[in-house]
């Protein structure tokens, strides 16, 4: 079994016990159907019976075989057609169900509807491209928003696919799928965007609603958004009839709506590509692809695995191709970005300026969160400041950042600035395992010819994978 050592070997502050890597951590569902508590402002301040604690079953049969463990929804969902009519009473499970199907599709209707921005033309879709694994469609480091769409992000955009599995955010992550190790601290671990700020869905979704350089919103111009839609009246269907009255209960189930839509398993985590046919036992993978998993899983070359979970876990459920750890890698400081005229600027992931509950924590500077490679060949910009373009560009950083570090950070008066979009004092976060255990002088992690087998790997994430189309 593939075992990342001592992942934060650096980072003692983490750990009390000796690392024993972390193997596998598969169907976390942290974008929990929550219809619950939060949304009671939308049934109008209707009478309701509390119902009983929420029950784990899966909201949709397709969930069942493919490895991802049941979505955990609430019996008692507010703002349900029963609420509204004010029959204080629990709900039956088809009621769930069909509350969770409306939720589905006006959150669809949400995610494509540009009227609920600032300047009435960026909806999610516009950064998060359905066609593309929900990334952008063009190849620009960060993108463009904001009320006149003039005002660029500072983070590259990522994937939407497999969001189910990352677990909240945990300063100490133990794992229980861990070889049954729990007492394994495995350092930061998990939370939605690149620094794990936020753990839910709708909690997220307000962010690029209320963005500056996004979508440039406020919760009156969504409601009034919304008041004025095609689906207004499935919204009033769904949340109560009165639900439109009250901006801030029109905002929370937007907010609430987009979230359910992001978990639609058949659209956010199909776990249809050939790499999955593969472990399936349904297709065979080619030579190029054979020996870019092997070198993808190697602890002496790329060590990819041990970040990037390439297995099934215990439970059998499909790899994730991330264990959602904040790591710190080392990423050339991208100079493009606006943010970054400013020398002084630095964008350290968990230790803010985006993310500000860890301010002041040196620990955490320049820890991002480990992405999943699912679908990775889709996406035109890479890691979190959008700085390389092509997977091979990629793997040349991680074959050669140590060996050949000239070739990714400046030079000045023949020195090589190393590690330039992190502050020295903060080095001491930098991972040094394989595939970053190497100096100058050693041999690069891979061959030119190993890049692209790693890269042919790579391309069997891709879900849609058809036997016909090999
Ligand atoms: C202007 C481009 C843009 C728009 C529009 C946009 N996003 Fe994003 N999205 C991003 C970026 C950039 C990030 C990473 C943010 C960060 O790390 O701070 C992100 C992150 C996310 C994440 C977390 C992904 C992860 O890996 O944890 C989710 C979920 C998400 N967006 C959903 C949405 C929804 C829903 C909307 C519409 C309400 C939306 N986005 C609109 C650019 C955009
Ligand atoms: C120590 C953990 C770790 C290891 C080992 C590791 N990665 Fe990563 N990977 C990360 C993190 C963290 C990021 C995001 C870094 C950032 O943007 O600051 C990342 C980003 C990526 C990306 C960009 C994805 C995107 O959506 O932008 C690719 C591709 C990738 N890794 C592939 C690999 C391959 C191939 C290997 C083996 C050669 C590997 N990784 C080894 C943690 C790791």
């Amino acid at each position: 079994m593939l075992q990342r050592l001592a992942r934060q070997s650096t980072q003692t502050q983490f750990q009390t016990h000796a690392p024993a890597g972390r193997s596998s951590r598969y169907g976390r569902l942290l974008l929990v159907v929550g219809v619950l508590a939060s949304l009671t402002a939308c049934d109008g301040g209707t009478p309701r019976t509390e119902n009983t604690g929420g029950v784990d079953q899966g909201v949709s049969g397709a969930n069942e075989g493919r490895g991802a463990k049941p979505m955990k929804i609430a019996m008692s969902v507010p703002g349900s057609t029963a609420a509204s009519t004010g029959q204080p009473h629990g709900q039956s499970r088809a009621e769930v169900y069909a509350q969770v199907r409306r939720m589905t599709a006006l959150g669809k209707q949400m995610f494509f509807d540009p009227s609920l921005s600032g300047s009435g033309k960026m909806s999610c879709a516009t950064c998060h491209n359905p066609d593309r694994a929900f990334t952008p469609a063009n190849a620009l480091d960060v993108q463009i928003g904001g009320a006149d769409m003039h005002r660029p992000g500072m983070r590259a955009v990522p994937t939407l696919r497999y969001l189910q599995a990352v677990p909240p955010f945990a300063e100490h992550y133990h794992d229980s799928d861990d070889e049954g190790d729990e007492s394994v601290d495995a350092g930061p671990t998990g939370g939605l965007t690149w620094d794990g700020r936020v753990d839910r869905g709708a909690d997220q979704a307000r962010i690029p609603l209320l963005s500056s350089f996004e979508m440039a919103s406020t919760p009156r111009k969504v409601a009034d958004a919304v008041r004025a839609a095609p689906y207004a009246n499935a919204f009033r269907e769904a949340f109560g009839e009165q639900v439109l009255d009250d901006e801030e209960a029109t905002f929370k189930a937007v907010l609430k709506s987009l979230e359910t839509f992001e978990q639609t398993p058949e659209v956010f985590y199909p776990y249809t590509s050939k790499y999955d046919a593969y472990l399936a036992g349904r297709t065979t993978l080619t030579a190029a692809e054979l020996r870019g998993l092997q070198l993808f899983n190697d602890e002496t070359k790329g060590n990819c695995a041990s970040c990037h979970i390439s297995q099934r876990a215990k439970d059998g459920s499909p790899p994730q191709f991330s264990d959602f750890g904040l790591i710190a890698v080392g990423v050339p400081r991208n100079r493009a970005l606006a943010v970054n005229r400013d020398p002084r600027f630095f964008d350290l992931g968990a230790c803010g300026p985006e993310r500000t509950d860890l301010g002041g924590r040196a620990e955490f500077c320049g820890l991002f969160r480990t992405p999943t490679l699912r679908n990775v060949a889709l996406k035109k910009t890479f890691f979190h400041n959008g700085i390389y373009h092509s997977l091979e560009d990629v793997m040349r950083f991680y074959a050669r950042r140590d060996t050949n570090p000239d070739e990714f950070y400046p030079v000045v008066k023949g020195k090589v600035k190393k590690f330039d979009d992190l502050p020295r004092q903060y080095w001491a976060n930098l991972n040094t395992e394989a595939p970053f255990d190497r100096k100058p002088g050693d041999a690069p992690v891979f061959t030119d010819a190993e890049i692209k087998d790693v890269v042919a790997f790579l391309g069997t994430l891709t879900d849609g994978w058809q036997p016909s189309a090999h």
